[in-house]
Protein backbone atom coordinates (compact mmCIF):
# COMPACT_ATOMS: atom_id res chain seq x y z
CA UNK A 1 0.00 0.00 0.00
CA UNK A 2 3.02 2.15 0.88
CA UNK A 3 3.80 2.56 -3.21
CA UNK A 4 1.00 5.07 -2.91
CA UNK A 5 3.64 7.35 -1.53
CA UNK A 6 6.71 9.16 -3.45
CA UNK A 7 9.21 10.78 -1.16
CA UNK A 8 11.39 11.50 -3.47
CA UNK A 9 9.82 15.02 -4.25
CA UNK A 10 12.27 17.00 -1.58
CA UNK A 11 9.68 19.23 0.09
CA UNK A 12 12.28 21.88 0.93
CA UNK A 13 12.62 21.79 -2.85
CA UNK A 14 9.08 22.70 -3.30
CA UNK A 15 8.01 26.48 -2.81
CA UNK A 16 5.84 26.96 0.24
CA UNK A 17 2.37 27.10 -0.73
CA UNK A 18 1.28 31.04 -0.12
CA UNK A 19 -0.15 31.83 3.83
CA UNK A 20 -4.17 31.53 3.51
CA UNK A 21 -5.83 34.09 2.62
CA UNK A 22 -10.31 34.67 2.85
CA UNK A 23 -12.10 32.02 0.80
CA UNK A 24 -14.10 33.58 -1.99
CA UNK A 25 -17.42 32.50 -2.74
CA UNK A 26 -18.27 28.51 -3.42
CA UNK A 27 -16.91 27.12 -6.64
CA UNK A 28 -17.55 23.32 -6.29
CA UNK A 29 -20.22 22.06 -4.76
CA UNK A 30 -21.01 18.69 -4.55
CA UNK A 31 -24.13 17.00 -2.62
CA UNK A 32 -24.03 13.07 -1.37
CA UNK A 33 -22.72 12.08 -4.47
CA UNK A 34 -22.68 8.73 -5.97
CA UNK A 35 -21.39 7.23 -8.65
CA UNK A 36 -21.81 3.52 -9.38
CA UNK A 37 -20.21 2.05 -13.00
CA UNK A 38 -22.27 -1.03 -14.68
CA UNK A 39 -19.94 -3.27 -15.92
CA UNK A 40 -21.31 -5.60 -18.86
CA UNK A 41 -19.74 -9.21 -19.13
CA UNK A 42 -18.09 -9.50 -16.54
CA UNK A 43 -18.09 -13.52 -15.66
CA UNK A 44 -17.57 -14.48 -12.01
CA UNK A 45 -19.45 -17.80 -11.45
CA UNK A 46 -23.19 -17.93 -11.80
CA UNK A 47 -24.87 -17.51 -14.81
CA UNK A 48 -25.94 -14.10 -16.59
CA UNK A 49 -29.29 -14.62 -15.28
CA UNK A 50 -28.67 -15.37 -11.64
CA UNK A 51 -26.41 -12.18 -11.19
CA UNK A 52 -28.71 -9.58 -12.50
CA UNK A 53 -31.24 -7.47 -10.69
CA UNK A 54 -34.65 -7.47 -11.28
CA UNK A 55 -34.22 -3.85 -13.20
CA UNK A 56 -31.45 -5.21 -14.90
CA UNK A 57 -33.60 -7.74 -16.19
CA UNK A 58 -36.64 -5.53 -16.85
CA UNK A 59 -34.18 -3.22 -18.62
CA UNK A 60 -32.68 -5.26 -20.96
CA UNK A 61 -35.92 -7.14 -21.75
CA UNK A 62 -36.16 -8.19 -25.35
CA UNK A 63 -32.35 -7.09 -26.15
CA UNK A 64 -29.15 -9.53 -26.69
CA UNK A 65 -27.77 -10.63 -24.05
CA UNK A 66 -25.30 -8.56 -22.96
CA UNK A 67 -24.17 -10.67 -20.26
CA UNK A 68 -23.86 -10.51 -16.44
CA UNK A 69 -23.96 -6.49 -14.69
CA UNK A 70 -21.24 -5.99 -11.75
CA UNK A 71 -22.17 -2.30 -9.77
CA UNK A 72 -19.15 -0.86 -8.53
CA UNK A 73 -19.70 1.30 -6.61
CA UNK A 74 -17.14 4.02 -7.26
CA UNK A 75 -18.01 6.84 -5.01
CA UNK A 76 -20.31 6.79 -2.10
CA UNK A 77 -22.27 9.68 -0.72
CA UNK A 78 -19.29 12.10 -1.27
CA UNK A 79 -20.18 15.96 -0.24
CA UNK A 80 -18.39 18.61 0.34
CA UNK A 81 -17.63 22.62 -0.42
CA UNK A 82 -14.68 24.18 -2.43
CA UNK A 83 -14.99 27.88 -2.63
CA UNK A 84 -12.80 30.45 -4.83
CA UNK A 85 -9.13 30.60 -4.04
CA UNK A 86 -8.52 27.04 -2.01
CA UNK A 87 -6.15 24.23 -3.23
CA UNK A 88 -7.82 20.65 -2.56
CA UNK A 89 -4.98 17.89 -2.69
CA UNK A 90 -7.20 14.35 -2.71
CA UNK A 91 -5.71 11.44 -1.10
CA UNK A 92 -6.52 7.98 -1.04
CA UNK A 93 -5.54 4.69 -1.90
CA UNK A 94 -5.30 3.33 -5.65
CA UNK A 95 -8.79 2.61 -6.42
CA UNK A 96 -10.56 4.53 -3.62
CA UNK A 97 -12.33 6.75 -6.34
CA UNK A 98 -10.41 9.69 -6.61
CA UNK A 99 -10.50 9.90 -10.32
CA UNK A 100 -14.23 9.23 -10.59
CA UNK A 101 -14.60 12.31 -8.17
CA UNK A 102 -12.77 14.55 -10.31
CA UNK A 103 -14.32 13.17 -13.39
CA UNK A 104 -17.51 13.87 -12.28
CA UNK A 105 -16.81 16.96 -10.57
CA UNK A 106 -15.82 18.01 -14.19
CA UNK A 107 -18.92 17.20 -15.22
CA UNK A 108 -17.20 13.96 -17.07
CA UNK A 109 -19.61 11.53 -15.49
CA UNK A 110 -23.12 11.49 -14.65
CA UNK A 111 -24.01 10.86 -10.77
CA UNK A 112 -25.79 7.88 -10.34
CA UNK A 113 -27.47 9.78 -7.43
CA UNK A 114 -26.30 13.44 -5.68
CA UNK A 115 -25.61 16.56 -7.08
CA UNK A 116 -22.30 18.51 -8.15
CA UNK A 117 -23.01 22.39 -9.03
CA UNK A 118 -19.77 24.59 -10.53
CA UNK A 119 -19.70 28.00 -10.77
CA UNK A 120 -17.82 27.72 -14.08
CA UNK A 121 -16.70 24.52 -16.61
CA UNK A 122 -13.92 22.93 -14.85
CA UNK A 123 -10.52 22.01 -16.62
CA UNK A 124 -9.61 18.44 -15.79
CA UNK A 125 -5.86 18.01 -16.62
CA UNK A 126 -5.44 13.91 -16.47
CA UNK A 127 -3.50 11.41 -17.71
CA UNK A 128 -5.84 10.97 -20.40
CA UNK A 129 -5.83 14.77 -21.40
CA UNK A 130 -6.92 14.34 -25.47
CA UNK A 131 -4.45 15.50 -27.38
CA UNK A 132 -3.39 13.43 -30.59
CA UNK A 133 -0.67 11.15 -30.73
CA UNK A 134 -0.46 11.74 -34.89
CA UNK A 135 -0.08 16.12 -34.98
CA UNK A 136 2.90 17.60 -33.94
CA UNK A 137 3.13 19.06 -30.59
CA UNK A 138 2.32 22.79 -31.94
CA UNK A 139 -0.97 21.58 -33.77
CA UNK A 140 -1.87 19.88 -30.43
CA UNK A 141 -1.01 23.44 -28.89
CA UNK A 142 -3.67 24.49 -31.71
CA UNK A 143 -6.47 22.42 -31.41
CA UNK A 144 -5.64 22.99 -27.50
CA UNK A 145 -5.90 26.07 -27.63
CA UNK A 146 -8.99 26.91 -29.58
CA UNK A 147 -10.88 24.14 -27.93
CA UNK A 148 -10.08 26.26 -24.79
CA UNK A 149 -11.89 29.14 -26.59
CA UNK A 150 -8.43 31.02 -27.57
CA UNK A 151 -9.12 32.88 -31.51
CA UNK A 152 -6.79 32.07 -33.99
CA UNK A 153 -4.66 35.31 -33.20
CA UNK A 154 -4.38 34.13 -29.77
CA UNK A 155 -3.27 30.65 -29.89
CA UNK A 156 -0.84 31.68 -32.63
CA UNK A 157 0.28 33.97 -30.07
CA UNK A 158 0.51 31.78 -27.92
CA UNK A 159 2.57 28.66 -29.08
CA UNK A 160 6.08 29.66 -28.70
CA UNK A 161 5.16 30.19 -24.71
CA UNK A 162 3.42 26.96 -24.13
CA UNK A 163 6.55 25.36 -26.27
CA UNK A 164 8.69 26.95 -24.04
CA UNK A 165 6.98 26.17 -20.96
CA UNK A 166 6.65 22.56 -22.09
CA UNK A 167 10.52 22.42 -22.38
CA UNK A 168 9.69 20.43 -26.36
CA UNK A 169 12.38 22.65 -28.19
CA UNK A 170 12.70 21.01 -31.65
CA UNK A 171 9.88 18.52 -30.56
CA UNK A 172 7.63 20.89 -31.38
CA UNK A 173 7.42 19.99 -35.16
CA UNK A 174 7.71 16.33 -34.74
CA UNK A 175 4.42 14.35 -34.54
CA UNK A 176 3.55 13.37 -30.12
CA UNK A 177 4.26 10.01 -30.80
CA UNK A 178 7.52 10.69 -30.96
CA UNK A 179 7.72 12.40 -27.21
CA UNK A 180 8.75 10.65 -24.09
CA UNK A 181 6.40 10.35 -21.15
CA UNK A 182 7.78 13.43 -19.23
CA UNK A 183 7.37 15.60 -23.10
CA UNK A 184 3.61 14.60 -22.95
CA UNK A 185 2.63 15.37 -19.68
CA UNK A 186 4.46 18.56 -19.86
CA UNK A 187 2.79 19.88 -22.42
CA UNK A 188 -0.58 18.79 -21.74
CA UNK A 189 0.16 21.00 -18.71
CA UNK A 190 0.95 23.77 -20.43
CA UNK A 191 -1.73 23.59 -22.95
CA UNK A 192 -4.53 23.16 -20.16
CA UNK A 193 -2.84 26.36 -18.11
CA UNK A 194 -2.75 28.53 -21.31
CA UNK A 195 -5.53 30.43 -20.37
CA UNK A 196 -5.95 30.73 -16.50
CA UNK A 197 -8.96 28.54 -15.91
CA UNK A 198 -11.39 29.41 -12.97
CA UNK A 199 -11.40 25.65 -11.99
CA UNK A 200 -8.42 23.69 -12.65
CA UNK A 201 -8.39 19.94 -11.13
CA UNK A 202 -5.23 17.73 -11.60
CA UNK A 203 -5.17 14.37 -11.51
CA UNK A 204 -2.01 13.27 -11.74
CA UNK A 205 -1.01 14.71 -14.54
CA UNK A 206 2.66 16.24 -13.01
CA UNK A 207 3.65 12.57 -11.70
CA UNK A 208 6.17 12.60 -14.75
CA UNK A 209 7.76 15.69 -14.63
CA UNK A 210 11.28 16.12 -13.43
CA UNK A 211 12.54 18.44 -10.28
CA UNK A 212 12.55 21.90 -12.26
CA UNK A 213 9.21 21.48 -14.09
CA UNK A 214 7.47 20.81 -10.74
CA UNK A 215 8.54 23.47 -9.70
CA UNK A 216 7.56 26.01 -12.33
CA UNK A 217 3.98 23.96 -12.45
CA UNK A 218 3.48 24.71 -9.08
CA UNK A 219 4.04 28.48 -9.59
CA UNK A 220 1.88 28.67 -12.21
CA UNK A 221 -0.52 26.77 -9.65
CA UNK A 222 0.23 28.93 -7.20
CA UNK A 223 -0.84 31.86 -9.70
CA UNK A 224 -4.45 30.60 -10.69
CA UNK A 225 -5.29 30.11 -7.22
CA UNK A 226 -4.22 34.07 -6.78
CA UNK A 227 -6.37 35.03 -9.42
CA UNK A 228 -9.51 33.29 -7.42
CA UNK A 229 -9.30 30.21 -9.15
CA UNK A 230 -9.86 26.72 -7.15
CA UNK A 231 -7.69 23.90 -8.30
CA UNK A 232 -8.41 20.20 -7.21
CA UNK A 233 -5.57 18.13 -7.27
CA UNK A 234 -4.57 14.40 -7.23
CA UNK A 235 -1.04 13.24 -6.99
CA UNK A 236 0.80 10.57 -5.23
CA UNK A 237 3.09 12.30 -3.70
CA UNK A 238 2.03 13.65 -0.37
CA UNK A 239 5.08 16.06 -0.61
CA UNK A 240 3.43 18.15 -3.59
CA UNK A 241 -0.10 17.64 -1.63
CA UNK A 242 1.37 19.37 0.73
CA UNK A 243 3.67 22.03 -0.73
CA UNK A 244 0.55 22.96 -3.51
CA UNK A 245 -2.69 22.44 -0.64
CA UNK A 246 -4.46 24.36 2.02
CA UNK A 247 -6.85 21.44 2.22
CA UNK A 248 -6.97 18.16 1.57
CA UNK A 249 -9.72 15.31 1.52
CA UNK A 250 -9.21 12.17 1.84
CA UNK A 251 -11.57 9.10 0.14
CA UNK A 252 -11.08 5.70 0.86
CA UNK A 253 -13.72 3.15 -0.81
CA UNK A 254 -15.08 5.70 -2.22
CA UNK A 255 -15.96 7.38 1.23
CA UNK A 256 -15.10 10.67 2.19
CA UNK A 257 -13.12 10.10 5.33
CA UNK A 258 -11.41 13.28 5.72
CA UNK A 259 -11.47 16.87 5.11
CA UNK A 260 -9.87 19.48 7.09
CA UNK A 261 -5.86 21.31 6.52
CA UNK A 262 -3.62 19.88 4.63
CA UNK A 263 -1.21 18.53 6.67
CA UNK A 264 -3.58 17.16 9.03
CA UNK A 265 -5.19 15.28 6.77
CA UNK A 266 -1.57 14.12 5.21
CA UNK A 267 -0.13 12.98 8.59
CA UNK A 268 -2.98 10.78 9.38
CA UNK A 269 -3.39 9.66 5.82
CA UNK A 270 0.32 8.93 6.24
CA UNK A 271 -0.29 6.76 8.87
CA UNK A 272 -2.75 5.35 7.43
CA UNK A 273 -0.57 4.19 4.51
CA UNK A 274 1.81 3.16 7.02
CA UNK A 275 -0.12 0.60 8.48
CA UNK A 276 0.24 2.67 11.89
CA UNK A 277 -3.72 3.83 12.01
CA UNK A 278 -7.07 2.41 10.19
CA UNK A 279 -9.35 4.73 8.19
CA UNK A 280 -11.37 5.65 10.89
CA UNK A 281 -8.67 7.90 12.34
CA UNK A 282 -9.87 10.12 9.54
CA UNK A 283 -13.27 10.31 11.00
CA UNK A 284 -11.97 13.66 13.32
CA UNK A 285 -10.81 15.45 10.66
CA UNK A 286 -14.39 16.45 9.32
N1 LIG B 1 -14.66 2.94 -16.31
C1 LIG B 1 -14.82 2.16 -15.24
N2 LIG B 1 -15.65 1.10 -15.24
C2 LIG B 1 -15.81 0.34 -14.16
N3 LIG B 1 -15.17 0.50 -13.00
C3 LIG B 1 -14.32 1.53 -12.91
C4 LIG B 1 -14.08 2.41 -14.02
N4 LIG B 1 -13.17 3.35 -13.63
C5 LIG B 1 -12.87 3.07 -12.35
N5 LIG B 1 -13.54 1.99 -11.91
C6 LIG B 1 -13.48 1.40 -10.55
O1 LIG B 1 -13.94 2.38 -9.66
C7 LIG B 1 -13.15 2.40 -8.47
C8 LIG B 1 -12.54 3.77 -8.30
O2 LIG B 1 -11.59 3.98 -9.33
P1 LIG B 1 -10.82 5.36 -9.53
O3 LIG B 1 -11.79 6.47 -9.46
O4 LIG B 1 -10.02 5.25 -10.77
O5 LIG B 1 -9.88 5.40 -8.24
P2 LIG B 1 -8.50 6.16 -8.00
O6 LIG B 1 -8.41 7.28 -9.00
O7 LIG B 1 -8.61 6.64 -6.59
O8 LIG B 1 -7.41 5.16 -8.15
C9 LIG B 1 -12.16 1.27 -8.63
O9 LIG B 1 -12.70 0.15 -8.00
C10 LIG B 1 -12.07 1.07 -10.12
O10 LIG B 1 -11.76 -0.25 -10.41
MG1 LIG C 1 -6.97 7.74 -10.40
Amino acid sequence: MTEDTDYEVDPENLPRRAPRKPLGPPSVVVDDLHITYRVFGARRGGTAQERKSLWDKAVSLGRPDTGPITHVPAVRGVSFVAHHGESIGILGTNGSGKSTLLRAAAGLLPPTSGRVYTSAEPELLGVNAALMPRLTGERNIVVGGLALGLNAKEVRENVPAVADFAELGDFLYLPMSSYSSGMASRLRFAISTIRTPEILMIDEALATGDASFRKKSTRRIEEIREQAGTVFFVSHSLASVRAMCTRALWIEKGKLVADGDVDEVADAYHAFVEGRTDASSGAKLR
